[in-house]
């Protein structure tokens, strides 16, 4: 039997992510974000959406400078996460608050958080707002790792990465498990001869 549960639009799992941009005053802001959603291959966009009603500092610069970067926290760093996305930045110098500093980054104007170790540039093409979120695409113009998280053939490595796992029915933060299988493989078993 299925029971039809609360409406919702974060249904876990989700990562929680970090976008950051500069504000008029070359300020950075940044806020934890559950709202992500990967949108084109080609060429590359993924989408964020930041509550319009509520006035976030960060939707504001990033509607004003026209880019912002996304960051993944890891597990180590889950209260940073937390409190960047409990404080605003209208109150609060929370990249400050809690130790981190930020470099501009390489291809477009908004911050990198040096402490994330996989950060992806944007620069945004697309706005829309429905119902209380502005959803941003952004085409994703540069990805910067850490050597920390890159294997041995240089890809990023999630194990190493241990980006957040945002449970939004329990509100609490979890890891990423272990490795389940290959993609684009496992399906094969039901792949039929000839
Ligand atoms: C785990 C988590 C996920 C969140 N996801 C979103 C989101 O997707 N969209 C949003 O508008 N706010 C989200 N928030 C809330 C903002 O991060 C929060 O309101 C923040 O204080 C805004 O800061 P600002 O005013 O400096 O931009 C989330 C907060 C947390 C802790």
């Amino acid at each position: 039997m299925k029971k039809n549960l609360k409406l919702r639009a974060v249904v876990s799992p989700t990562p929680a992510i970090i976008a950051a941009a500069y504000d008029e005053n070359g300020k950075a802001d940044a806020c934890t974000l559950a709202f992500y959603a990967p949108t084109s291959h080609k060429p590359p966009c993924l989408t964020i959406a930041i509550n319009a009603t509520a006035k976030r500092k960060t939707l504001k610069s990033i509607l004003h400078s026209g880019a912002f970067t996304i960051g993944y926290p890891s597990v180590e760093q889950i209260a940073e996460a937390d409190w960047i996305g409990m404080a605003s930045g209208y109150e609060h110098d929370k990249i400050a608050e809690v130790g981190w500093s930020v470099t501009k980054a390489e291809m477009i104007d908004a911050p990198v958080i040096n402490e994330l170790k996989l950060t992806i540039e944007c620069k945004v093409v697309k706005t829309v707002t429905i119902g209380s979120h502005t959803q941003i695409t952004g085409e994703v113009v540069n990805i910067q790792a850490d050597d920390s998280i890159l294997d041995e053939r240089g890809r990023y490595s999630l194990e190493k990465l241990k980006p957040i796992i945002y449970d939004e029915e329990n509100w609490r933060y979890l890891a990423v498990g272990d490795g389940a299988a290959r993609a684009f493989n496992s399906g094969l078993v039901f792949k039929k001869e000839g």
